[in-house]
């Protein structure tokens, strides 16, 4: 019989950075299902409504912020709010990235050879640099106050190359084929060593840092790209949205207690073919 209790987050806060998207709002509703206290920081008031609509409704308690994730300034007021509300936090769920839906149209699915340099920075800002900045922030209270759990969620493309012919299908004769961009992989593959140099810095303080590894949710892509990419996946189907809240409170609860610059991949076996 599994100790429940291993999986307890009562009585501590989680930030968690773009939390108002589609995968933020599951890591937010499986912090408070665990007992803990979910901090969602997102730019989008909208996004921080419906978020904030679900989580009352399901009688979770949180704090909801807006801040944009590229601003250095924004990160620390937010932390300096947040350490005056709840003291040091337990734990960092660095989520945010730029990852707009894939479509012919989509800006910022340029072609490497026209991928435009402002587009790049904007990415590695948002996806890399706010993680390093969350990091700093969060993790320096979590190493003051005797320990944490840092997760940086990453991607099965932090593991594999996209294969962009998957994009190509279905796209009319003339129209450019969009191109899963290089930012992307690169934010995601940096994230992995991040996850390594946090989760030995602060050693021997249990400040944990793991990498969480999803694959492709469904739902969010058109018939070609879905069965495109469900044949290259040995389970035969995308992810569910709330498929990574049991790896997800995993990571930030003591049942990972030994866990440490780890990456938990959760793909469905796409890089294992
Ligand atoms: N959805 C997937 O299929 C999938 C698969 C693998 C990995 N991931 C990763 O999971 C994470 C979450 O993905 P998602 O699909 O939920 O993303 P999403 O695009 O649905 O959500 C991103 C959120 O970030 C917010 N945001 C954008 N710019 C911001 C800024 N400057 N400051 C603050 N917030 C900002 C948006 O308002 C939005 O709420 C990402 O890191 C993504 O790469 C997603």
């Amino acid at each position: 019989m599994v100790n429940q209790s291993l999986f307890d987050l009562t009585d501590r806060a989680v930030v968690i950075t773009g939390a108002g998207g589609l995968l933020g709002k599951e890591h937010a509703i499986a912090v408070g299902r665990a007992g803990g206290t979910p901090v969602l920081l997102d730019v989008s008031p909208e996004a921080l409504t419906a978020a904030t609509q679900r989580l009352g409704a399901e009688g979770v308690s949180h704090l909801a912020l807006e801040v944009d994730l590229t601003s250095e300034a924004q990160i620390a007021a937010a932390a300096s709010k947040i350490k005056h509300q709840f003291g040091a936090v337990w734990g960092l769920v660095n989520n945010v990235a730029s990852n707009p839906p894939m479509g012919a149209a989509a800006k910022g699915f340029d072609r490497l050879e026209a991928f435009p340099l402002t587009q790049w920075d904007h990415d590695l800002r948002l996806g890399l640099t706010s993680a390093f900045l969350c990091a700093r922030q969060f993790g320096e209270q979590m190493a003051s106050s005797g320990g944490g759990s840092i997760i940086n969620v990453a991607s099965d493309l932090a593991l594999i190359s996209p294969d962009q012919r998957m994009y190509a299908v279905g796209i009319p004769e003339g129209v450019p084929s969009p191109v899963k961009p290089v930012s992307y992989s690169v934010v995601k593959s940096a994230l992995l060593g991040l996850t390594r140099y946090l989760a030995t810095y602060w050693s021997p303080i249990p400040v944990r840092c793991n990498a969480l590894v999803p694959g492709s949710v469904g739902g969010t892509q058109g018939p070609d790209l879905t069965r495109e990419l469900t044949s290259r996946i040995p389970l035969a189907r995308l992810a569910e949205t709330d498929e990574y809240q049991g790896a997800l409170v995993f990571l930030l609860s003591d049942a990972s207690a030994y866990m440490t610059g780890s990456n938990l991949v959760m793909d469905g076996g796409r890089t294992a073919w």
